[in-house]
């Protein structure tokens, strides 16, 4: 099949062109599309695009473009949109370290991405693999498969118990703070954070659960927000990691800091794959048996570093955090949404809620545009 026929066309006779990367679930996000006269042509192939096909699935004429995170959008796609007369981009994502946001705003173009509905999916898949990596339940499914068990046994797979114990996170925005909650109320560990800045809505929140259990008589929670990475490394039976990627973040968990942990810790990332040096990571987990570590995203993607695979204290799963039926048709419908309110000359939402998109009568505005100041887009002031 030549590359020509695995595009779909929707609304051929609409005035702009929008070129859509990947085929996105529900049906709001086109219908979105087409009601704002838009062409759509999606690929309908789950092979990921290079550059070169991108640019030529742009053309000679394009209003706009939703795009993946597996695709580098940077200064030459981005001329190749200005070129083809666009003016929108949409991430299908929250998270955009594959943009170059720069090049797209000295382009003309206003990038959208999509918040708000990722943020207890994302920490769920964390919960999810933490407590798979605390209780080996992989390992545990294996064995069973193999036809190894053989009779329950005191000393069977025996794993690490977090009720009451410290949970550390690295990076308290949306989705960490969202994780932490999760971990101190329904687990009540005690929470060290890190971030470049407090979080008071999660300190107070923590604040009065803890006052609640004193006044039940019951040992209270506490939180402490860190000086320093390591000191939350140093002291967690537990660390999740949830700060952007960039070049600050690039390796933020190498040998040096993985060896500050305890040796029979817990290491979570839900979030970039960078974050943590994978072969250190691989090298730190074979030494140390009883550290254990829960994966959803990894360093080069969709490539694994060698020897990870054979590791029993590592948990694998291929980047799954917003992956749920609601989170992802939603996600679709801020890309269209973004897309759509662009050129419809609409201006920017930036409230913290984005829930009223994905209900009907949406607002009349591009739910989240990262380049909007720059770009001059007005604030919504419905
Ligand atoms: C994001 O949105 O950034 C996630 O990694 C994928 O949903």
């Amino acid at each position: 099949m030549s590359n020509n026929e695995k595009w779909k066309v929707y609304n051929p006779r609409g005035d702009r062109r929008v070129v859509v990367t990947k085929e996105l679930p529900g049906e709001r996000w086109l219908e979105i599309l087409m009601q704002a006269g838009c062409r759509v042509d999606v690929f309908t192939s789950t092979e990921i695009l290079s550059t070169e096909e991108i640019s030529s699935a742009i053309g000679e004429r394009c209003s706009g473009a939703i795009g993946q995170l597996t695709e580098v959008w940077g200064d030459e796609l981005f001329s190749v949109l200005e070129k083809a007369g666009g003016s929108a981009y949409s991430n299908y994502a929250v998270g955009y370290n594959n943009l170059d946001i720069g090049a797209a705003t000295r382009h003309g173009i206003c990038v959208g991405n999509t918040p708000g509905v990722l943020t207890e999916t994302t920490a769920e898949m964390a919960v999810a693999l933490t407590f798979s990596a605390a209780r080996r339940v992989v390992e545990a499914d294996r064995f069973m498969r193999e036809g190894r068990y053989h009779g329950w046994l005191p000393t069977l797979l025996l794993g690490e118990l977090l009720y009451g114990k410290t949970v550390g996170v690295i990076g308290a925005g949306r989705i960490g703070a969202a994780y932490a909650r999760m971990m101190v109320e329904g687990h009540r560990m005690d929470l060290v954070y890190y971030d470049l800045y407090r979080n008071s809505n999660l300190e107070e929140d923590i604040a009065a659960y803890a006052d609640f259990l004193k006044s039940r008589g019951e040992q209270p929670v506490t939180c402490r927000r860190m000086e320093r990475i390591e000191d939350v490394l140093r002291v967690a039976d537990l660390v999740s990691l949830h700060p952007v990627l960039d070049e600050t973040t690039r390796h933020l968990i190498d040998a040096g800091r993985l060896e500050l942990m305890k040796k029979n810790a817990i290491l979570i990332n839900a979030s970039r794959g960078p974050l943590i040096d994978e072969e250190a990571l691989v090298k730190h987990c074979r030494n140390n048996p009883d550290f254990r570590a829960g994966l959803d995203v990894f360093e080069d993607e969709p490539d694994l570093k060698p020897g990870l695979i054979d590791l029993d204290n590592v948990v694998i799963v291929p980047h799954l955090g917003s992956a749920t039926i609601w989170t992802r048709q939603s996600m679709a419908i801020l890309a269209a949404g973004n897309v759509a309110g662009i050129l419809s000359g609409y201006p920017v939402w930036k409230r913290e809620s984005v829930l009223p998109f994905l209900e009907d009568n949406p607002p009349e505005a591009a739910p989240s545009i990262v380049n909007s100041e720059e770009m001059g887009i007005p604030e919504y002031a419905g």
